[in-house]
């Protein structure tokens, strides 16, 4: 459930008409809702309430620092992936001590500047990052908190560019081998194991592949616990999906994911960490964008939005389905048309839905994107030389923009022109 509807056939985010603020910023824009966000927090804190938990949100699902700091008010940690999304949520007033450091391929930097300023623990994906880490903290005189990710070879059944918990992917080091890895980085100096991680994929809609996974970290602690080490904590990653459209059919609730949390691994007496990204923000966004043209093609109408792949790529990179629904509903555009839903951007990927069967539309109209607030601005890019679109935020009857768009000549001074083409 989100805090986006009609209030006298105007779309509204929150109590602001999202029309009015594309008259003010201008299309396309993303719009994110304060209630939402607050909403999905919720649902998570109490379907872990009863155990001693963190909820680190996945800063790379949403980067701005108006939505972290949000978030962090409500009381979630974060859980970040490199040194940018680190400095982020350090400038959004996050304290060290909540920020775990994921990530596959931290670099020596990233790792001194959180041991510098503070990390609640590195998530460990291999024996290389183990030593480089441990050489690094001992030469600062620090000690580094670690969990090591462990890859527990689950099919997440998931989009297979999302799916991280096979033994082929890329992340974590192999189940069969967390004993040898864990008495080695107890061997260390500057290193303090203080549990274990792991993250199976993303867009999950089933509880079953998240049960396998836990069921197997479940022994895993026992194991390890019996091996002298001590296993306080237990990050579970994100992953739980949210309904874009009809296929989706209904994913696990937080409650039914907590209530399965609890009992795999309740007897353990860790504390859980959770890292959702998704679920907190996907339906908490919107991306807002104006119709340029309705072209008549050769079989098909193109609806030609000024929004593209480069402001929303999911379509383009995984055939990702996202509702477009009218900002204003007029008797108008009641009738019902079926168009394939495309940006300007030169290519033929930049389609967001083929054969869409919407209400008409006309050359001027505003549509929204729904469930776009995670993995939307976070992943859009300048190409084509289109500047990142502005994001807005919604408080009740407040708004504010919280990213501006950059003029092109901002853009365009950041190229640099070597001397002898002057
Ligand atoms: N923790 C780790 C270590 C992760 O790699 C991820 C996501 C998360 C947590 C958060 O997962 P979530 O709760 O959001 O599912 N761009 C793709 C999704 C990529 C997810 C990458 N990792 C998309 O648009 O569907």
């Amino acid at each position: 459930m989100d805090h986006f509807s009609y209030k006298e056939d105007i779309l509204h985010a929150e109590e602001v008409s999202i029309q009015e603020i594309a008259k003010e910023v201008g299309t396309p824009f993303y719009i994110y809702s304060t209630a939402t966000l607050r909403r999905h927090f919720d649902l998570f804190e109490s379907a872990l309430s009863g155990v001693d938990h963190l909820i680190c949100y996945a800063v790379k699902a949403a980067s701005n620092q108006a939505i972290l700091k949000t978030l962090a008010k409500f009381g979630a940690g974060m859980d970040v992936v490199s040194g940018g999304e680190y400095k982020r949520a350090r400038d959004a007033g996050v304290d060290g001590g909540r920020i775990v450091f994921s990530g596959v391929g931290k670099t020596g930097a990233e790792m001194k500047l959180a041991l510098h300023e503070g990390v609640r623990q590195f998530n460990v994906e291999s024996e290389e990052e183990l030593l480089v880490l441990s050489g690094i903290a001992h030469d600062m005189n620090r000690v580094a908190p670690i969990s090591i990710r462990v890859n527990p070879d689950v099919d997440a059944k998931t989009h297979e560019k999302i799916a991280t918990g096979k033994a082929e992917n890329k992340f974590g080091i192999p189940i069969s081998r967390a004993r040898e890895v864990y008495a080695r980085a107890a061997s260390l100096p500057g290193i303090q194991v203080v549990g274990i991680d792991l993250h199976i994929g993303s867009q999950l809609t089933q509880l079953l592949p998240f049960e396998k996974a836990y069921t197997k970290i479940a022994d895993l602690t026992d194991v390890l616990r019996s091996d002298g080490h001590e296993i306080k904590r237990l990050d579970l990653g994100g992953g739980l999906g949210i309904p874009y459209g009809l296929e989706d059919g209904s994913p696990p609730t937080p409650k039914e994911y907590g209530e399965m949390v609890k009992r795999v691994l309740g007897h353990l007496n860790c504390e859980i960490e959770i890292e959702p990204g998704r679920l907190l923000v996907g339906n908490a966004g919107l991306l807002v964008s104006e119709v340029i043209y309705v072209k008549k093609g050769h079989d098909r109408e193109f609806l030609i939005l000024d929004a593209a792949m480069n402001d929303l790529l999911r379509p383009a990179l995984y055939e990702a389905y996202h509702d477009i629904v009218p900002v204003k509903k007029s008797s108008s555009n009641q009738e019902n048309a079926i168009y394939d839903v495309v940006g300007p951007v030169c290519e033929t990927g930049d389609t967001f839905a083929k054969s869409r069967a919407m209400k008409k539309c006309s050359p001027g109209d505003l549509v929204a994107f729904r469930s776009a607030g995670a993995y939307g601005a976070a992943m859009a890019s300048e190409y084509n030389t289109r500047p990142l679109v502005p994001e807005v935020l919604t408080n009740n009857h407040e708004y504010s923009v919280i990213r501006e768009r950059p003029a092109l000549e901002e853009i365009i001074a950041r190229d640099k022109i070597p001397f002898w083409l002057k």
